[in-house]
């Protein structure tokens, strides 16, 4: 569900003309709807009320400071990945014990920050990390929040790239090493607190199977280690619920992604944690685009566009497909008539074969599509400015957030001269 809607053939996001953002912010631009985030976040905490649940947004998936507020407005916490994403979340307002910190490659001076906010754990991803987190506890004085972020080496069924619950992938710990870690634990008692156990098996998870069977995993790793004595306060099964693309896609909605959970019920004075990216701000963004020119060749049809691969990476990196409307239909109505669309690959002006937004993107050939008018791009509120970057020297975009009939700028579009501002 989203508010980017057309109103007599004109793209709107909210209340807003999308080409009245071109207009006054210019393209490419990144723009957010503000009714379609808070929606997902309060339907979301409506499907998971059943358990005790924390829903901690992954940063990585859209790190705006204006949506990490309005995201931890609703009680989340936040899973980070990085010392960057920690600072802002805490600018945000993130409560540190609601912070969950993941990642294979934890370095010591994010390690001691995290200690010094006294986060709520750990996700520890190798016996190596462990160490590193009990030598810096102990010469500080202070003891670690640890959660094992267990590998259950479970297929996700999602691109190779995003699946990371198979033992072939660098992530996690394997079941059988267990025993080691817990050894290390007990070794150090006074410097890891061992309180929860984790698992994220993947991202863009359209079949719910494989994290129901990881949850069950994690169930039976959870009452073993209780039995052991561990004092387990948390199951914290990550992200990765996938979400609805194209048309003819069918994504999971929230009632069905917290029904995977079910088993949680019987695990009493145990919270679920939740770490939620894609499925909270992806469909709340989208990238306006300006056409710059067609070009037709012997072989296709070209459209060039005024975004490309780094400002949205997801198509070249993936090979991820996004839906792409022109913003003004001018009586070519969306649907139906499509038919008469014509295929074209929406490319950007970088110098790479790879630089596209869509391949074979069905395209009305009419006026609508000339030098000068716009086409928006859907679903890049994740995955999308978060990994912009400025190749072929080009500023980054602007990021726009709608509320309603009222448009803010939440982050300004780069300039050149902060494309070297930095340099010497
Ligand atoms: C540890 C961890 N948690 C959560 C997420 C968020 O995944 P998604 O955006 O698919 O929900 C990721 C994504 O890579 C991740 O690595």
């Amino acid at each position: 569900m989203d508010f980017f809607t057309f109103k007599n053939d004109e793209a709107f996001c909210e209340e807003v003309p999308l080409a009245k953002i071109a207009e006054l912010v210019g393209t490419p631009v990144y723009v957010y709807s503000k009714s379609t985030l808070d929606h997902h976040c309060r339907k979301l905490a409506e499907a998971f009320a059943p358990y005790a649940t924390l829903p901690c947004y992954a940063v990585k998936a859209n790190s705006n400071l204006t949506l990490l507020k309005m995201i931890f407005s609703h009680g989340f916490g936040a899973d980070v990945v990085s010392l960057g994403e920690l600072e802002r979340a805490v600018k945000a307002g993130v409560d540190p014990h609601k912070v969950m910190y993941s990642g294979v490659g934890k370095a010591k001076h994010e390690i001691e920050r995290a200690l010094n906010l006294d986060i709520m754990a750990f996700n520890v991803e190798s016996l190596a990390e462990l160490a590193m987190i009990a030598a810096l506890a102990r010469s500080s004085g202070q003891s670690a929040a640890i959660s094992i972020r267990v590998n259950p080496n479970i297929d996700a069924k999602t691109n190779p790239k995003i699946a990371t619950g198979l033992h072939s992938t660098k992530f996690g710990i394997a079941e059988n090493d267990l025993p080691d870690v817990l050894e290390l634990i007990k070794k150090n008692k006074e410097e890891l607190r061992l309180c929860g156990v984790s698992c994220h098996i993947g991202s863009q998870i359209l079949d719910l199977t494989p994290l129901k069977q990881a949850a069950e995993r994690m169930v039976n790793i959870a009452q073993e280690l209780i039995k052991q004595g561990y004092e387990i306060q948390f199951i914290d099964m990550g992200g990765g619920v996938g979400i609805k693309y194209l048309e003819h896609q069918n994504a999971p909605d929230f009632k069905e992604y917290a029904s995977v959970f079910s088993r949680m019920s019987c695990l009493k004075g145990m919270r679920l944690v939740i770490e939620p990216g894609r499925i909270l701000v992806g469909n709340c963004g989208i990238l306006l685009t300006k056409i710059i020119l067609e070009k037709k060749t012997l072989q296709r049809r070209f459209v060039v566009v005024d975004a490309a691969m780094n400002d949205f990476i997801r198509p070249t990196l993936y090979g991820a497909e996004h839906e792409i409307l022109p913003v003004r239909l001018g009586g070519v109505a969306e649907g139906s008539s499509r038919a008469s669309w014509t295929q074209a690959d929406v490319v950007g002006p970088i110098c790479e074969t790879g630089d596209f937004i869509g391949i074979a993107k069905s395209l009305p050939s009419t006026e609508v599509t000339r030098s000068g008018e716009l086409l928006f791009v859907r679903g890049c509120g994740a995955y999308g400015f978060s990994m912009a970057s400025n190749y072929n020297s080009r500023p980054r975009t602007a990021e726009v957030l709608v509320d309603g009939n009222h448009l803010i700028t939440i982050r300004k579009r780069e300039t050149l001269e902060d494309l070297w501002r930095l340099e010497i």
